[in-house]
């Protein structure tokens, strides 16, 4: 069995239909199974990665991990699953890790070094998934996009390769069910560097209606950003975005090399996600 948390994220919906598909048991945790919305063919099960004593049941009989990285709980996951004898563990973390560096320059990256190094200390089997912007970050557009055709965003030509969360997950049901991943940081990113105004417009494209992007001031975005999402990470991620003009995304070529199949377009993913925006 293999046990998914981060089950009901945009991700984990992904790798455990993955690897239903691929006839492996799944159990999935989630805080809250009424609303998790599962498969059937998985095992739902409550828990938190923040109350560590719900993590011996949802750890007991598992072969591997497919961990999401919730700041602060990984010694008590770790001496859980230690206890349990799993096998290995396939952390969702995040290309913001720079493995150059002694302190990591930004909170995103340095939450994430956090838990990678604990698992790396632990001495279990690891695989690190290392996704850039998600292709998802787009939902933040929808209200403005349900209510007209301008989407009004801090960097319009901010640059990123978005990814398509199925890929993020393909790869991590490869690193789960299949040999030669043990100790490999998989850095992932879609196939192609776009704008933020790039992928307005895409976007338009796919739902059947002309979008445009307008920009605003830093500190409109910044001020909205914080209604939702802690300072030091709003910070990181206008800075990102603002250190990434003028300059293409990296894009890197290993969804096709672990997956076997080219990583999918935004395009592709504004056409499977063009219902939620209509
Ligand atoms: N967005 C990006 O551009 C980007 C880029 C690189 C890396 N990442 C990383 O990818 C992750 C986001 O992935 P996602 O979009 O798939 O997630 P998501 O859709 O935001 O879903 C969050 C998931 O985390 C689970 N969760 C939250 N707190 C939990 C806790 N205390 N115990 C157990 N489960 C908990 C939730 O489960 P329940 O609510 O069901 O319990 C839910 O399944 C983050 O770690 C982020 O840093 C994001």
């Amino acid at each position: 069995m293999i046990l998914v948390t981060g089950a009901t994220g945009n991700v984990g919906r992904h790798v455990v239909g993955g690897l239903l598909g691929a006839g492996r048991p799944v159990r999935a945790l989630t805080r809250d199974p009424g609303r998790a919305g599962l498969p059937a063919g998985a095992e739902v099960l409550r828990g938190d990665l923040s109350e560590p004593e719900t993590l011996p049941p949802a750890l007991e009989g598992a072969e591997a991990v497919f961990l999401f990285a919730v700041p602060g709980t990984a010694s008590a996951f770790l001496d859980a699953a230690l206890k349990a004898d799993v096998g290995r563990i396939v952390l969702l973390s995040s290309l913001a890790v720079d493995d150059a560096a002694e302190v990591q320059p930004n909170a995103i990256g340095a939450y994430h070094a956090d838990i990678e190094d604990a698992i790396e200390a632990s001495g279990l089997e690891w695989t690190f998934v290392r996704p850039g912007a998600f292709a998802t970050n787009s939902f933040q557009w929808r209200p403005q996009i349900e209510a007209g055709d301008v989407v009004r965003l801090p960097y319009p030509e901010a640059v990123s390769a978005p990814i398509h969360e199925a890929d993020i997950a393909a790869v991590a049901v490869q690193a789960l069910t299949s040999e030669g991943h043990a100790g490999a940081r998989h850095l992932l990113t879609g196939p192609e560097s776009l704008t933020n105004g790039d992928q307005v417009r895409v976007l338009g494209e796919a739902i059947g209606r002309p979008l445009r992007a307008e920009e605003i001031p830093v500190d409109v975005a910044r001020q909205a950003m914080l209604r939702h999402v802690p300072e030091q990470i709003v910070d990181t991620m206008l800075h990102l975005q603002a250190a990434s003009v003028g300059r293409p995304a990296l894009v890197t070529d290993t969804v096709e090399k672990v997956t076997g199949r080219p990583a999918r377009t935004y395009a592709q993913w504004a056409a499977d996600h063009a219902s939620d925006f209509r």
